[in-house]
């Protein structure tokens, strides 16, 4: 079975972090997302991974390589424009040829391992998907279940969800899937959506299985789905929960696990964490930190305190140091906020 990744799209919903770098690449516990999405299918032994990108697409190549690392082999698709899902699968169809794929949105996490997700199929039925209930089926492709449990009908972000079903971000085909994206128009939203591949899979009367999900999964496209994820990502770390990189550098403070703390850092006269992911030359000084994700070279400077926030690379951000304010950011890479100043605000 060959693994399709795809890394492309837009990123509307994680703007400005997604102005300049991909949404894939957003690190959890200080490794980018797209790396586990390829280290899941390495780990149910799928080796020869397609990886669909955009315009974002030689950051992505630049993070993840040749696939070596994992024991992968990683061909790169370009897609030319984000026009669906479905559209991903058809600019990979010289990649993909007849064998049986699993196809993984490069921007969902799942706590287990996809083992039982992928046994035993081997493209002889249409398609297999993975559902899991949420309290927000409208935000998700959403299937309608038969009375004999099979799926009747899939539903793309519907305004009247028929179920709490929503469809997971890994879906596996069958060889048929490449006629249905040929045979299905855009949707209202100019979308060639996969969701209406799979329907015309159920209209020609092919079988999609389904399996429903136990462990948490997570679409991290937005931000506080991405830090519900580096919590959860961040509770499986052992010991007391702190994990400070070699070369990073702690100075006069209280690190509260569970928290990483990556190479380069410098953490002077503040209290980080709990659930705090600080990037390579990070820098905090005289601030509190907590619930939050600090990318490559972010700084954080006498600021009482920083909570629920995402921070781009290199994004700087400050206060008055011993007046306290209670901040929640989402700051593009190179942005420069000053919470305590006269109120300036630049968005790199
Ligand atoms: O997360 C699960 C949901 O993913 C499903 O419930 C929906 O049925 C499905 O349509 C999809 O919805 P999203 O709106 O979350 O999809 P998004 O635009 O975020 O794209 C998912 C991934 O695929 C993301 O990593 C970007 C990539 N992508 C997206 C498009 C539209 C591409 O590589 N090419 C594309 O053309």
């Amino acid at each position: 079975m060959k693994g399709l990744i795809l890394s492309g799209g837009s990123g509307r919903r994680l703007r400005p972090l997604t102005h300049t770098s991909a949404k894939q690449l957003v690190p959890i516990a200080n490794v980018p997302i797209l790396h586990y999405v390829v280290a899941d299918l390495v780990g149910v032994g799928i080796t020869d991974i397609g990886i669909v990108v955009g315009d974002t697409g030689n950051e992505v190549r630049a993070s993840v390589g040749d696939g070596s690392r994992w024991g992968a082999s990683v061909t790169y698709i370009d897609q030319e424009a984000p026009l669906g899902l479905a559209h991903a699968v058809k600019v990979a169809e010289g990649f993909l040829g007849d064998e049986p794929f699993a196809m993984y949105l490069g921007d969902n996490m799942f706590e287990d391992s996809l083992d039982e997700v992928v046994e035993g199929f081997d493209g002889s039925v249409a398609a297999r998907l993975l559902l899991a209930h949420v309290d927000d089926p409208s935000s998700f492709g959403v299937a309608e279940m038969a009375s004999d449990g099979s799926i009747a009908a899939l539903f793309e972000k519907p305004a009247e969800p028929p179920s709490d079903l929503a469809l997971v971000g890994v879906y596996l085909f069958g060889p048929r899937i490449h006629e249905a994206v040929r045979a299905i128009e855009p949707s209202a939203r100019g979308e060639l959506e996969i969701t209406d591949a799979i329907q015309w899979l159920l209209d020609s009367g092919e079988t999609v299985e389904h399996r429903v999900l136990d462990g948490w999964w997570i679409d991290t496209g937005k931000k506080d789905p991405l830090l519900a994820c580096n919590r959860l990502v961040l509770d499986r770390l052992g010991g007391d929960g702190v994990v400070v990189d070699d070369g990073a550098e702690i100075v006069d403070s209280t690190l509260v696990g569970p928290v990483v703390v990556a190479a380069g850092a410098r953490i002077l006269h503040s209290t980080v964490g709990p659930y705090v992911s600080v990037g390579g030359d990070c820098s905090i000084e005289r601030s509190t930190v907590e619930h939050s994700v600090l990318m490559q070279g972010a700084s954080v400077t006498g600021l009482d305190h920083l909570t629920a926030s995402v921070l781009g690379r290199e994004a700087e951000v400050s206060g008055v140091p011993g007046e306290s304010v209670r901040v929640s950011l989402l700051l593009g890479d190179h942005s420069v906020v000053d919470v305590g100043g006269s109120g300036g605000c630049t968005d790199g």
